[in-house]
């Protein structure tokens, strides 16, 4: 008989069901849950403890590289059934290869679990996450994770290892471009988004991808934005900002999160059982295995957390880490541990209990090629429907910095000097983390944008990136001395953002701002499109463009999608979620700062003794929430339904929104509040709910928000998450940086918490 049909016969009902209960998920009346929990209690009542400690260990193909270390011999391994999980393999006659391993060549013949990078796009590469989260739009998310599911899980895989829901407000740290952005209620909505978009209905759908909500605690928080570096913060940020993007995931039913590479308050995230058992399984709920970042077991040694491996290994398995990424601790020390009674064997049982109930929900005993399909991966895959939605989002992603003089939309009679190194680039334009994208000339560059639109223009490349080869400004100074307009397309390459890629300097490279000034002198109209994983300090260029659209990195489709919106076929509405300081200096900085005891427009405050810098004003360039559209938006005074909201009431906010300008457009009607005062300092705005909406040029909508006491819950001293009575502030607007219109006095039934 098939091995694996073996083990579901015995799943059904012939082995002993007298295994031990006490396991990490939830127990639960469901009789289907329950069903996949007696099966998985007859395999794991057949396994060997090397088999069982296999099904702990992920190692990594060779067929990519996405961390420091590489082992060989994972196909001996594999053999030997001491390997539960495989990733950077893709493909399905690739995953299709490695599975038949797997069950004809081992014992119990378990099938594996193939997991991957899909972290914005299999092969049909969308924006970078930071630049879709510019998009405010949660569907379009939702379903561009889900296009991503449908192509991966085609081409054979089960798990990705995204969502990343790391908050953080440091420009500086390279990963900043993989996340939702610095707020924490819509980083919520965007983890709670893209996982829904991965998993899809039905765990055991074809096209089901487990995501990965990552990297579990507070690595955005890296001291100085150096990555994997120090996070030291209080329980109190930590639960009011950080975590609350992983709640939401674990209420989307995310099935697997991925311990941090940092330590918090001096205890790795990786050995954390604070973390792993109090916060995450008893008081989050989560229900699905943890996996290590990539070796972050074996780094607990010099983290000066552990005396060596074999410890390391301990403390992880300990504090409830259920699978090794790439680290071999697991395989190579967790059986000494076991014998000397450092680990016991229920919680060995636990964290393969974790694993293989999700292997049964996603139906790989029972056909373990169920998603290795090469007919379904040619047809889904850089489908023409896929390239016309990544299209979409990038354009929906982009973010309109500046305009003066309606520079922008460009006009059809006008000559383009089309200039810059990523001009006609198809390897950067995917961006960092960019799946099985390809780097060949599958992408389409702006150039070819402008092509397949037939629009009039010349293309220069100016220089390179990086470097000190001018010899390329002169044919770029002559062509736009020619021309109309000149559109410069500058910034990053791929690899200046994402992991590993932590800068002290947030400039565009400097052979790049010589070509801007370069083409500036020529006095012709001055277009930047920029290119980049993170917010940059844009200062200069801001003073020397008439315009600036902020592309990110913008995918596959990238070229058609600027094409669209430079030549306003889509009309920009997209607005940061990630504030863009003047300088390296004032970071990290955020929009729900707090105010200190000595704010600037403080009445009567005195000049020089303030919080302030005295080279740099504080307010950042662009703030979050910023964005400018081709047309214009003018917002009514809020109308509250009361000026008092009471425990069990709403309170409504309408405003009207009325488009004055030439164009049809979207605008993200963002609501903001302050709380002035509390028993722990509140932020001095915080977002509370948005919208986004399209109006008609001289259209008007009425907005309007409901605000519940419990939106305005936070942590008090003793971290209990409270309402307190007291007044508020808020104002309604199209950014972050806007005055407070209008006040509301929330009431409480018991204001003992004021005190
Ligand atoms: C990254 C993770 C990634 C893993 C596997 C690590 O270096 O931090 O985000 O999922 O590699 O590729």
């Amino acid at each position: 008989m098939h091995k694996t049909l073996k083990i579901l016969c015995i799943g059904l009902g012939l082995a002993s069901m007298t295994s031990c209960h006490n396991t990490t998920y939830k127990e639960t009346q469901d009789p289907a849950e329950q069903e996949i929990s007696r099966k998985v209690d007859s395999v794991l009542s057949l396994m060997t403890l090397q088999e069982k400690i296999g099904q702990t260990v992920l190692y990594s193909s060779i067929e990519d590289v996405t961390g420091p270390t590489l082992d060989t011999n994972y196909m001996n391994y594999l053999k030997n059934g001491e390997i539960g999980a495989i990733f950077n393999a893709t493909g399905s006659s690739f995953t299709r290869e490695l599975q038949k391993i797997a069950v004809e060549e081992t014992r119990l013949g378990i099938p594996l679990l193939f997991g991957y990078d899909v972290i914005h796009g299999y092969k049909t590469i969308f924006p970078i996450p930071l630049g879709e989260s510019a998009s405010w739009d949660m569907d379009l998310m939702e379903k561009s994770a889900r296009v991503a599911a449908e192509e991966a899980t085609a081409a054979g895989l089960h798990w990705t290892f995204a969502p990343m829901v790391d908050i953080s407000r440091d420009a500086r740290w390279g990963r900043v471009a993989e996340g939702g952005g610095e707020d924490t209620y819509l980083g919520s909505l965007i983890a709670k988004a893209r996982v829904k978009g991965f998993q899809g209905e039905d765990l055991s759908d074809i096209n089901t991808l487990l995501a990965c909500a990552k990297h579990y605690a507070a690595y955005g928080a890296a001291q100085a934005g150096r990555d994997y570096h120090t996070v030291d913060m209080s329980e109190l940020s930590l639960r009011e900002y950080y975590l609350p993007p992983f709640q939401a995931a674990v209420d989307a039913d995310v099935a697997t999160v991925m311990t941090a590479f940092n330590e918090l308050n001096g205890v790795p995230a990786t050995g954390n059982s604070y973390l792993l058992k109090d916060v995450l399984r008893d008081q989050m709920g989560f229900n699905g295995f943890v996996v290590t970042d990539y070796t972050s077991i074996n780094e607990m040694v010099p983290h000066g957390y552990a005396r060596d491996l074999q410890h390391a290994g301990e403390m992880a398995m300990n504090a409830g880490v259920d699978m090794d990424l790439q680290g071999g601790v697991y395989k190579d020390y967790l059986k000494k541990s076991l014998d000397e009674k450092n680990v016991d064997m229920e919680r060995l049982d636990q964290a393969v209990r974790n694993i293989l109930r999700l292997k049964f929900k996603l139906g790989l005993f029972e056909d373990p090629y169920r998603y290795s399909n090469e007919e379904l991966e040619t047809e889904v895959v850089l489908s023409e429907e896929n390239l016309a939605f990544a299209r979409e989002v990038a354009q929906k992603s982009m973010v309109l910095l500046k305009n003066d003089k309606q520079t922008l939309p460009l006009k059809d009679n006008q000559k383009i000097a089309l200039i810059g190194p990523l001009a006609a680039d198809e390897f950067h334009i995917i961006g960092n983390w960019s799946g099985r994208g390809d780097r060949d000339g599958t992408a389409v560059s702006i150039k070819e944008g402008f092509e397949a639109q037939n629009k009039t223009f010349t293309y220069v490349k100016g220089s390179e990136i990086t470097g000190d080869d001018r010899s390329g400004f002169q044919s770029a100074v002559n062509l736009a001395k020619q021309s109309d307009v000149a559109v410069l397309v500058v910034g990053e390459s791929e690899r200046m953002s994402g992991e590993a890629a932590s800068r002290t300097n947030i400039r565009i490279p400097e052979i790049q701002r010589e070509l801007i000034k370069a083409v500036k002198a020529t006095g012709t109209p001055l277009v930047l499109v920029l290119y980049n994983g993170r917010p940059l300090n844009l200062v200069e260029e801001n003073e020397m463009a008439d315009a600036m659209l902020e592309a990110w990195f913008p995918g596959t489709s990238g070229g058609h999608a600027v094409t669209d919106v430079l030549y306003g076929r889509y009309n920009p509405a997209g607005k940061l979620t990630l504030t863009f300081p003047r300088n390296v200096g004032q970071v990290p900085i955020h929009y729900n700062m707090k105010n200190t005891g000595r704010p600037q427009d403080l009445e009567g405050a005195h000049p020089r003794y303030v919080s302030r810098y005295i080279d740099v004003e504080n307010a950042p360039l662009f703030p979050f929430g910023y964005g400018l559209s081709y047309t214009s938006f003018n917002y009514s005074q809020p109308q509250l339904s009361s000026t008092t909201l009471r425990d069990g009431e709403k309170l409504t906010i309408i405003t009207e929104v009325t488009n004055t300008g030439d164009y049809d457009g979207e605008e993200v009607v963002q609501l903001y509040i302050k709380d002035r005062f509390g028993s722990v300092t509140r932020p001095v705005k915080e977002l509370k709910a948005f919208q986004k909406i399209s109006l008609k040029k001289g259209e008007t909508q009425k907005v309007s928000f409901e605000i519940s006491v419990d939106d305005l819950k936070f942590y008090n001293r003793d971290l209990e998450f409270v309402n307190e009575a007291g007044q508020y502030d808020l104002f309604v607007a199209g950014s972050s940086d806007h005055a407070f219109t209008n006040s509301f006095e929330l009431k409480m039934r018991d204001t003992q918490n004021n005190l």
